[in-house]
């Protein structure tokens, strides 16, 4: 069935003419679309009107409650045909893939066949495997197979030696599923992490060396990121007094510029000067502490199986200016780029945008965040030809606006439409048990240890008692999948104690139920063979929950295009647990089954019974997998 003349072939054995062809139905991708464009040639045997027009008026239906798929009358736009009538009509013609439909207002539901879906469905899932769910960029039209298209997502850009806030966080875990989301809908993807790399700051964190680093000091370090990381915390305190003088300073009215000439802010914008001019051991110094960045979060990022295309960063066009002085003299050229007084600015206000006004290069002569991130388009253009860039980062809406202005007031629209910027609300910090800030590596020690902990004090309730590695990584596991569920537009931040909850919507009832299924799995003393699937009895899955468990399946590749439309995961998270939910129902019912057998016969699973859950199994894995996890079973 991976084919079209595959799917030709199973549609003859069971007894159903030729897959229909409809231009929008994407057959070998999603099965909800073969029973799609059947449907609609049986509708077009009754009315008369535009093929498209009949396909775009049945849609899934918006829960396995309400039928599979819904004809919505009103878009045939038929002011002769009666809804009554049609139904009447419909009633009478039987179709093997369909019950009996059924009249509700304006709508007329129908649901699968439960005798002949899972013949359809499960050799289908059986077919592709890891790949259900996973769009081919196939052309629909000659059936070939298109040029994947290329997207950037940028994301996680954390700020050298600085804090990895639960901001960082967020935007991490959230940019990976959007990235797994990308190649799931068949793009080529390029992952980069945007380092806050350049800057003043990077300037004070040269002084800090400077004043208490040291090389041997260094060699000495377990741990080397903690140690930069605490370095430049120590100097944050120092230039605290300055920065809040600077602030009184300002509310006052007066000016600044005296208090920035003097102390550490001329020491860290000295040393920050020498790095813009390139001075071979201001770069050198740069570069050793950010080689300790980059190896620190690549090893952390590889505890939940995360890899950057590149680590890439603000430094990049900082160190490469020809971009910067493209950008700045196509500005220029345009008649949008302003001195004021001594910086560089674009007043968006006065070209049709009500952003303010901003600088680009600031009285210093410094590029800025927002020329940087102009830059980068460019270079990124340049480097990787993108047809899409997404940015994964909390919120900075009006800086992100700025940018996509810009590019667009360069003469760029054409670029700026490429651009898309995601964003949510700032989260709460995360905290240690003791109250202490965070750094990436203890946030993921603490999720490991208290998973660890849940399970070892309460084995029979998590059952995955003999496996320490199999915990460490559910916890980490129970970490994506609760910052993938923080609601849209709320700040609820990380929480440890929701993160080892067996009940309810979370990500460890999820992989419990994975784990009981792999467990119920490996029960099952003769294991159909891939042949058997095309051919088994699947008497046995005709009435719910089975039946319903298979619906849901078919819904599969369908919650992944929802969650496409919106860049969120939400769509996969409900839908997950709600197969969990229909999953535990089976296994409950099956359960009960055993205990009246036991005694009498041996017990055995019915075979259709095993292909419905080693498919399960799939949907379940796929899904996890794309969220970022990494399912685990007791095996
Ligand atoms: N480093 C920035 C911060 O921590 C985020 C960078 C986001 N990406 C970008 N292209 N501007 O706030």
């Amino acid at each position: 069935t991976t084919s079209l003349s595959g799917l030709q072939a199973f549609a003859a054995d069971i007894g159903l003419q030729q897959v229909p062809s409809f231009a929008e139905a994407d057959v070998l991708n999603n099965p909800l679309d073969i029973y799609h464009a059947y449907l609609a040639e049986h509708l077009k045997t009754l009315v008369e009107c535009d093929p498209h027009l009949v396909y775009n008026s049945i849609h899934p239906s918006n829960g396995i409650e309400n039928g599979d798929l819904d004809i919505v009358l009103p878009q045939l736009k038929l002011p002769s045909v009666s809804p009554k009538e049609l139904a009447g009509e419909l009633l009478k013609k039987p179709h093997p893939l369909f019950a009996a439909p059924f009249k509700d207002g304006i709508h007329i539901r129908f649901f699968f066949s439960t005798k002949t879906l899972p013949r359809l469905l499960l050799p289908y899932i059986n077919g592709r495997k890891e790949k259900y769910g996973v769009y081919a960029p196939l052309n629909l039209q000659n059936g070939t197979y298109s040029v994947p298209k290329k997207v950037i997502v940028d994301f996680s850009s954390p700020n050298i030696a600085r804090d990895f806030t639960a901001a960082h966080l967020r935007s991490t875990i959230l940019g990976a599923f959007v990235a797994n989301l990308h190649s799931s809908m068949g793009y080529s993807v390029v992952k980069i992490n945007y380092l806050g790399d350049w800057g003043k700051n990077l300037g004070l964190l040269g002084v800090g060396w400077q004043k208490y680093g040291s090389d041997e000091a260094l060699a000495e370090q377990e741990d080397l990121f903690r140690y930069i990381h605490d370095l430049y915390a120590k100097m944050e305190k120092e230039l605290q007094p300055e920065q809040d003088a600077r602030k009184k300073a300002r509310d006052d009215g007066k000016d600044t510029s005296i208090l920035e000439s003097q102390g550490l802010f001329a020491e860290r914008d000295a040393t920050f000067k020498r790095m813009e001019d390139g001075d071979p051991d201001a770069i050198a110094l740069w570069e050793k502490l950010r080689a300790i960045s980059v190896d620190y979060y690549s090893k952390n990022f590889a505890r939940f199986n995360l890899k950057f295309d590149e680590f890439s960063g603000e430094s990049k066009v900082s160190l490469n200016p020809d971009t910067v002085a493209e950008v700045e003299s196509a500005l220029k050229e345009k008649g949008i780029y302003e001195e004021d007084s001594g910086a560089w600015v674009i007043d968006f206000d006065k070209h049709g945008a009500k952003l303010g006004k901003a600088a680009l290069r600031d009285r210093n002569g410094s590029t800025t965040y927002l020329l940087r991130d102009i830059a980068t388009v460019f270079d990124r253009l340049k480097t990787h030809a993108f047809d899409k860039m997404v940015y994964v980062v909390c919120e900075q809406d009006v800086h992100f606006r700025q940018v996509f202005k810009a590019v667009e007031l360069m003469g760029h629209p054409n670029v700026a439409n490429k651009l898309q910027h995601i964003t949510f609300p700032k989260p709460n910090t995360i905290v240690s048990p003791t109250g202490n800030a965070l750094l990436l590596s203890d946030i993921l020690d603490q999720c490991e240890n208290s998973m660890h902990e849940v399970i070892t004090a309460s084995p029979p309730q998590y059952q995955l008692e003999h496996c320490a590695g199999a915990s460490k990584l559910m916890g980490i596991n129970s970490l994506l999948l609760q910052e993938l569920a923080a609601r849209k537009g709320h700040s609820s931040g990380l929480d440890f104690n929701l993160l080892t909850l067996a009940d309810g919507d979370t990500g460890t009832s999820l992989q419990l139920c994975y784990a009981r299924l792999c467990a119920a799995i490996a029960g099952i003393r003769t294991q159909p063979s891939q042949e058997d699937v095309a051919h088994l009895d699947y008497s046995p899955l005709s009435e719910p929950p089975w039946s319903d468990l298979l619906r849901l399946l078919a819904r599969y590749p369908e919650a992944i295009h929802a969650a496409f439309k919106i860049l969120d995961p939400a769509p996969i998270l409900t839908y997950l647990f709600r197969v969990v939910e229909e999953l535990t129902a089976c296994l409950d019912e099956a359960a009960e089954d055993e205990d009246e057998a036991s005694g009498s016969a041996p017990s055995s699973v019915p075979a259709a019974r095993a292909v419905l859950y080693e498919q399960v199994r799939q949907v379940l894995e796929n899904g996890l997998k794309l969220l970022g996890a990494i399912p685990i079973s007791r095996k």
